[in-house]
């Protein structure tokens, strides 16, 4: 029986691509090309960073915090769109970012978890503050038992260390925390980890050719219910 269930914050939690109406506003024409290659970046140099020296072996142990990370792979994304990439409308849709609307039938899934006695908790790439903001904007903090930013060990998912902090907050079994993620590479890390996986699949794509399949999946955030029933 699962005793904590971790959620991803952006694209599981937060909708990332929310951002994109902005962005047609400010860029018309661009909206939702800025927001996805804005996001493939954004993982794209956590990515980079974590491979580059994660451990400090030539002598600089590489990080940066993922809302610097975010904000230079918007600058890539405007830049790469022949976009402006100096001007107010990167401030504001940096702005937006920090409050990313929530997937609707988010809360009363955590709100329904709590009743059921359920450990809740967010591990995110995301830095404390953005993290904060987020969950304050979509309301979430009163269900939330922890929000665990990778900061705190200043690695990245998947890099072990960042999934080894829910056990630094609960402590237990592995067996015992679901981990709940729209990012497959994200479910495909904490399976390796060793965590079971619900991927949640809202726009039908295909699950990773590699690493263990999820432990669980479904369309949105209602399915975990099910299996934690
Ligand atoms: C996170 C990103 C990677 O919240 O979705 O960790």
């Amino acid at each position: 029986m699962y005793r904590v269930i971790v959620f991803d914050a952006y694209g599981t939690l937060f909708d990332v691509y929310s951002i994109a109406a902005l962005a047609e506003r400010l860029y018309p024409g661009h909206g939702a090309a800025v927001s996805t290659l804005w996001r493939d970046k954004q993982i794209e140099y956590s990515r980079l960073i974590s491979m580059s020296d994660p451990h400090g072996v030539g002598g600089s142990r590489l990080y940066q915090p993922f809302w610097e990370l975010t904000r230079s792979a918007l600058a890539y994304a405007l830049k790469r769109l022949k976009l402006d990439a100096a001007g107010p409308n990167v401030d504001a849709l940096m702005d937006q970012y920090a409050r990313l609307r929530a997937f609707p039938e988010n809360l009363q899934v955590l709100q329904a978890l709590k009743l059921m006695g359920l450990k809740t908790a967010i591990l995110s790439n995301g830095s404390p503050d953005m993290l904060a903001s987020a969950v304050a904007s979509a309301g979430m903090h009163g269900y939330l038992d922890q929000v665990i930013s990778v900061d705190e060990v200043r690695h990245f998912k998947t890099m072990p260390e960042s999934y080894a902090l829910v056990q630094r907050y609960f402590p237990g079994a592995r067996q015992e925390v679901l981990f709940v993620s729209s990012n497959a590479w994200d479910a495909v890390g904490a399976g390796w980890f060793g965590f079971d996986t619900f991927w949640v699949n809202r726009a039908d794509a295909p699950f990773e050719e590699i690493g263990p399949r999820p432990t669980h999946s479904g369309v949105d955030l209602r399915h975990v219910l099910e299996v934690v029933r």
